[in-house]
């Protein structure tokens, strides 16, 4: 779906995941929400927020699970994933303490794989993704599968590509300060989610939202994965959709 401007196609996102949840709330049922960091989402989570506070759209129901977070990071500072989301949307709405996960960036790595396993586990014991919200590098990682992530890589320790370090760069100070590693929910996982919208703004993203749209399924573009999916929409801009 192509909009004019991410403001547009933010709010129909947005709208979306509420409609979502207040199905999931009349049903009296959990809403299992798959949720990602990056800019391209901030304006989907305040949309969100006015939601809640002008129309009492309630997250009293929604269990969520982040797709990545740096390693090592610690979760209260200040680049962390799990700061972030707090920022963006956790402290502004209802959503109980304990409702929210994030892998864990503090933990020793002997015990990352058991993490990881156990990361897939509670999401399989929620019932499953009901929707996994993702944003795209401009390598084409997700979460922060990087290229030559395979179609079946499972949630793990990964590290982060050059390009994706430089990206951000500015955010962290210097690359220097950028952390070399990250625990990312594998592609197996996103691609279990009942249904995926991925969003992309800006011609920066053009090229690789024409490859993963357009392209080849190939490790080179993670995001061309999607492809194999049966529920999955890119919501783009027009600058995002000049190559396709
Ligand atoms: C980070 C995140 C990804 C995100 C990507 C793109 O690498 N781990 O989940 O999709 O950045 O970020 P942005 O939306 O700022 O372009």
């Amino acid at each position: 779906h192509i909009y004019a401007d991410s403001k547009a196609a933010s709010t129909a996102v947005a709208r979306e995941i509420a409609d979502l949840i207040r199905e999931k709330q009349k049903e009296n049922k959990p809403c299992v929400l798959g949720l990602a960091t990056g800019s391209s989402p901030k304006t989907v989570y305040a949309e969100l927020v006015r939601m809640h506070r002008e129309e009492g759209l309630s997250f009293r129901n929604v269990v969520s699970f982040n797709l990545d977070e740096y390693y090592p990071m610690e979760p209260d500072s200040i680049y962390s994933y799990h700061r972030f989301m707090k920022e963006q949307l956790f402290d502004l709405v209802d959503i109980p303490e304990g409702n929210y996960l994030l892998p864990d960036g503090t933990i020793p790595v002997s015990q990352i794989q058991e993490h990881s396993r156990a990361y897939e586990a509670k999401i399989a014991a929620a019932g499953g993704l009901d929707f996994q919200l993702l944003g795209i590098g401009g390598n084409g990682h997700v979460g922060f599968n990087e290229p030559g992530s395979l179609i079946n890589a499972r949630t793990r320790l990964i590290a982060l590509d050059h390009s994706t370090r430089a990206a951000a760069a500015m955010e962290f100070g210097g690359l220097a300060q950028v952390p070399r590693k990250a625990i990312t929910l594998g592609i197996a996982p996103i691609l279990n989610a009942k249904r995926i919208v991925l969003l992309a703004w800006g011609e920066r993203k053009a090229s690789v939202i024409r490859g993963a749209v357009e392209g080849p399924v190939t490790e080179r573009n993670p995001a061309s994965y999607l492809q194999a999916h049966p529920n999955v929409t890119f919501v783009i801009d027009e600058r995002a959709a000049s190559e396709l």
